[in-house]
């Protein structure tokens, strides 16, 4: 992503980025460091997700960190936020809003039960919202995409590292894609050495995974909206970083 992002997002004239960094350190979790790197990268906002408190150092930086967000319907007691406000490039506020999947996650709270109050109080500081809708099943994420119709720019998914065919706008204007994929190593199992991943399905024994290295590549969503956030188009972005 050091390498790569600054020159990617000149190409297709990015103005804001959104990185969801959850497993950035070593396959599992965030440290501040690799935020800080992240956000020195070219990222605008890092979103999390279900392995977000992987790295214990993670929960004091959340506390003070304005350009990273974890799952908004974590326990309630969770350090950190699950929306902020950033300026794109050209000065356009931009509320960038994570939530958690229910179905196949141990979730505290249900993403449907807090998106209301969250989305009114996106639409309040931003024209441009974006959710990261961190989820397991393809049908939670679909649904939530249809229920925010006209409500935000757009919906992506993350979470199951494999990219979706269904990148669209939807009838309302707002922009959704199921899952963004997984910037990584694909020459693996979901990021993993197959090997690994292999052998605990195999034998259910438990084994330290590992981060594969074969077949990079820089996976997301490019999202253009107009100065009223509604979404113009949405394309998956699927770059080989050699
Ligand atoms: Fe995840």
């Amino acid at each position: 992503m050091e390498e790569r992002l600054p020159g990617l997002k000149a190409e297709l004239g990015v103005g804001f980025c959104v990185v969801n960094a959850e497993n950035t350190a070593d396959g599992a979790g965030l440290t501040p460091r690799l935020a800080e790197r992240l956000l020195a990268a070219g990222a605008d906002v890092l979103t999390l997700g279900n392995h977000v408190w992987r790295r214990k150092e993670i929960g004091p930086y959340l506390d003070t960190a304005e350009r990273v967000v974890r799952p908004a319907n974590l326990a309630s007691d969770s350090p950190g936020r699950g929306l902020v406000v950033v300026e794109a490039e050209d000065g356009t506020p931009v509320a960038v809003l994570n939530l958690q999947g229910l179905l196949f996650m141990a979730t505290p709270v249900g993403p449907f039960e807090v998106v209301d109050a969250l989305v009114a109080e996106a639409r309040e500081a931003a024209k441009v919202v974006l959710v990261d809708f961190h989820a397991e099943a393809t049908s939670e994420k679909v649904a939530l995409s249809r229920e925010l119709d006209g409500l935000v720019t757009a919906v992506v998914g993350t979470h199951t590292h494999v990219q979706t065919s269904d990148a669209r706008v939807q009838p309302g204007g707002t922009a959704a894609i199921t899952d963004a994929g997984m910037t990584g190593a694909h020459d693996a199992v979901i990021g993993v050495k197959a090997e690994l991943a292999i052998h605990r399905m195999r034998t259910g024994m438990g084994v330290r995974f590992e981060p594969a290295s074969g077949g990079v590549r820089i996976e997301g969503a490019l999202i253009e909206c107009d100065a009223d956030g509604r979404a113009l188009s949405c394309e998956p972005v699927r770059v080989p970083v050699p």
